[in-house]
């Protein structure tokens, strides 16, 4: 397999561009660590490309994506953009469009809290002595997102809305399918997430995700409710191993997850397509996170969201998982040896508050070691 790989870079909006910066060092050190290559294009996208040529996600972007093996995303959005349109703004815009013209149907959300770091999670510590990982992997192309019909109509003299929730066997299956295989890499428990007490999508959900782990017979699978599955993440975070839901539902938990686990500064995304016969995946990386505009050009933001996209990215698009896990463990190293951007600083000993360069610089050198 080549080891001379091709992103697109697509930095955004807000902390976007200033995160990137240490994402790419990250990456720089990590080729030369490893011995391996990434060209990057760098393109715009968000409320930088309405600014510069009027649309959140100009062609050439999406071409230069297509050409390349993985994408590499900051963030898109801020005040100067929210009264536009909303399938004009930069967050749907730019990466609803990019999800569906990729097929991006597969989006992972690790939610980890580190020990070291669990100070920070509004749960009671003692809940979460040794921190938590959670993984949730939620369908990122279907349910009522892009169901069909939508729109808007006058009835009886009234405005009505309407959304569609739908999702078909197949495109249940092949998510279920991901969130299985990545059970079986880590601790083999599986929660499916529905609403089957209600909804007919969700039935067809759960008979689907019944079927598909006849196929992984070591995983446990348990099925919870949507509502449920709110309130048990907030009591007891450990009891989660990997969450499979729809779309909806997994938009609302992963921010759930992301705010339990102490700082939305910490947590990567992958939004996957088909495995090819590689094994690898074209995916979107991207900070769970937004653009952050309240701090935005300050140097302040944490990047190691971004760098952990990069990680990431290693592992499921280009195949360098050595590096990949290089990076992981720099990460924990630097926060192991008290480094914390402002969203982690308490003031407590052994802390030292960095600003962005600063937390990358500690990455860089524990990836140099
Ligand atoms: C996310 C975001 C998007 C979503 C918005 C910006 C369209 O909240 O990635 O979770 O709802 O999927
Ligand atoms: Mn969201």
């Amino acid at each position: 397999m080549t080891r001379n790989h091709n992103i697109t870079v697509l930095a955004g909006d807000g902390i976007g561009p200033e995160v990137m910066i240490q994402a790419l060092r990250v990456l720089d050190v990590a080729c030369a660590k490893f011995g391996f290559t990434v060209q990057r294009e760098r393109c715009l996208v968000g409320g930088a490309a309405i600014d510069a040529v009027g649309c959140p996600l100009p062609k050439e972007t999406v071409e230069a994506c297509d050409k390349a093996d993985a994408i590499l995303f900051g963030s898109v959005g801020g005040p100067k953009w929210e009264n536009l349109a909303p399938d004009e703004q930069p967050e749907r815009g730019a990466l609803l469009p990019l999800r569906k013209h990729f097929g991006l149907f597969a989006n992972l959300r690790p939610g980890v809290c580190l020990p070291e770091l669990s100070h920070a999670s509004p749960v009671k510590n003692e809940l979460i002595p040794n921190g938590f990982d959670v993984l949730c992997v939620r369908e990122l192309t279907g349910g009522i997102y892009f169901g069909t019909p939508k729109g808007r109509k006058e009835e009886n003299g009234d405005n009505v809305a309407f959304d569609t929730m739908v999702y078909s066997k197949s495109e249940i299956d092949r998510i279920c399918r991901v969130a299985f295989t990545a059970a079986m890499a880590r601790d083999k428990c599986l929660c499916s997430v529905d609403k089957a007490n209600v909804l007919q999508s969700s039935v067809l959900w759960r008979e689907t995700v019944i079927e598909v782990s006849k196929d992984f017979p070591e995983v446990e699978l348990s099925h919870m409710y949507v509502d449920n599955a709110a309130m048990q993440l907030v009591k007891q975070p450990t009891s989660f191993d990997v969450m499979v839901t729809g779309n909806l539902f997994g938009d609302i938990l992963s921010d759930e997850m992301a705010m339990i686990a102490g700082s939305l500064g910490m947590l990567p995304s992958a939004s996957l397509g088909q495995r090819k016969e590689s094994g690898l995946y074209f995916g979107m990386y991207e900070p769970s996170g937004g653009s952050a505009p309240d701090i935005a050009g300050q140097g302040i933001a944490n990047p190691i969201a971004q760098i952990l996209s990069v990680s990431m990215m290693l592992r499921y698009s280009l195949g360098e998982a050595e590096a990949a896990d290089a990076i992981d463990a720099a990460v924990n190293a630097a926060i192991a040896s008290g480094m914390r951007t402002g969203d982690l600083y308490t003031g407590e000993e052994g802390e030292t508050k960095a600003t962005t360069d600063e937390m990358g610089e500690a990455i860089i050198t524990a990836l140099q070691l």
